[in-house]
């Protein structure tokens, strides 16, 4: 794991101001994304982390134009230095994006997977929708190939998904995200109920296909995970991303500048294994100042006054550290 990397000019994504809002009928629209500013190079992987319910699906779902039709969205999210995945319409990012451009590796690999359908049979149907490859013969091999890029063992090919483990189906998921040779993976959650061998086994898995010169960007409420996986480490708070780090020194020494983030490695089990006090605030009600002014012990009138701006890679009046984090280029250019 690289902590710093320098990243090229042109990103696998640069997300600018992207912000989501729920319209909610008679009620309080809900600000579930606001302002998110980040960069992903190939090669990189960015772990998107937060509490349940903090927007970090929202995010993916508008960067796939996955969201309900009462979503409206702001901002820009391009891929590739060419297509901006908010204004690029459906039908855009169904033929070229989703699958091509974006691999996505879901959250629930069993809801995923056609409950009829064996493995190979959805292997092979996927590499004649995104590849070339045609012939019977030709399409096994390249089911028995793309089974192998995600570790998936080949006597388990022709059985059912409600035959597999968890960690198996995992891979299969794996696998037919893999298919399209998409530049940049989305996952999200991709560990959910696994248990702590599988995850680290998961992420490593997910690492390799990174070093292969891909993108990640994985979203995961599971730190010890980002840990493990991820180059640098966005955390999100209430809608808003409040840091932006290098692993190696958001993890390790200096630690993390923003006191949410400190108060989430410090709710840990191996470190203090202190929950945060406190809840975070309702999306359709945010405060007027720092949304974790409730809860900071740090806070002064100032923080509750005045919403603090994302500026150097963090959103906070009174950074922990008081230093620069050592950011990658396109972290210190966002
Ligand atoms: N279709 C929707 N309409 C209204 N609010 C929604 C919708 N989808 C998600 N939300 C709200 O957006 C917020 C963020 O949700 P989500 O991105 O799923 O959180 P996370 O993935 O971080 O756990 C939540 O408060 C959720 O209730
Ligand atoms: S701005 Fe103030 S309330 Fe918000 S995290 Fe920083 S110190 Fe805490
Ligand atoms: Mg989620």
């Amino acid at each position: 794991m690289t902590a710093d990397r320098e990243t090229p000019v042109t990103p696998v994504l640069d997300v600018r101001d992207l912000s989501v809002r729920f319209r909610m009928r008679g009620g309080r629209d809900i600000a579930a994304v606001t302002d998110a500013r980040f960069s992903v190079a190939p090669g990189e992987c960015l772990a998107l982390v937060g509490e349940s319910g903090c927007g970090k699906s929202v995010l993916a779902s508008a960067l796939l134009g996955l969201l309900p039709a009462n979503a409206e969205t702001t901002g820009s999210a391009v891929l590739g230095g060419d297509t901006d995945l908010l204004t690029a319409g459906e039908r855009t990012l169904a033929r070229t994006v989703r699958g091509r451009r974006i691999g996505l590796v879901p959250q629930s690999p069993a809801a995923h997977l056609t409950p009829v359908r064996t493995v190979r049979a959805q292997l092979e149907e996927t590499l004649r929708e995104l590849t070339g490859v045609r012939g019977a013969a030709a399409v096994r091999d390249a089911a028995g190939e793309a089974a192998a890029r995600a570790s998936f063992p080949a006597d388990h090919l022709d059985r059912y998904p409600h035959e597999l483990s968890g960690g198996l189906a995992q891979r299969a998921a794996t696998a037919l995200a893999l298919i399209g040779d998409a530049p940049l993976l989305l996952a999200d959650e991709p560990t959910t109920g696994l248990d702590r061998d599988l995850v680290e086994r998961t992420v490593d898995e997910l690492r390799r296909h990174t070093d292969e010169g891909r993108a990640l960007l994985i979203i995961t409420h599971d730190l010890a995970a980002a840990e493990r996986i991820a180059d640098r480490v966005a955390v999100m708070y209430a809608g808003r991303i409040v840091e932006i780090a290098g692993s190696r020194p958001f993890f390790g020494a200096p630690g993390p500048r923003h006191p949410y983030a400190k108060g989430l490695l410090d709710a840990l089990p191996e470190r203090d294994f202190a929950p945060i006090p406190g809840m975070p605030p309702e999306l359709g009600a945010l405060p007027d100042g720092c949304a974790f002014a409730a809860r900071c012990t740090r806070a002064d009138a100032r923080c509750t006054d005045e919403r603090p701006a994302f500026e150097d890679a963090l959103a906070c009046h009174h950074g922990l550290t008081g230093r620069a984090h050592s950011l990658t280029k396109a972290a210190a250019d966002a």
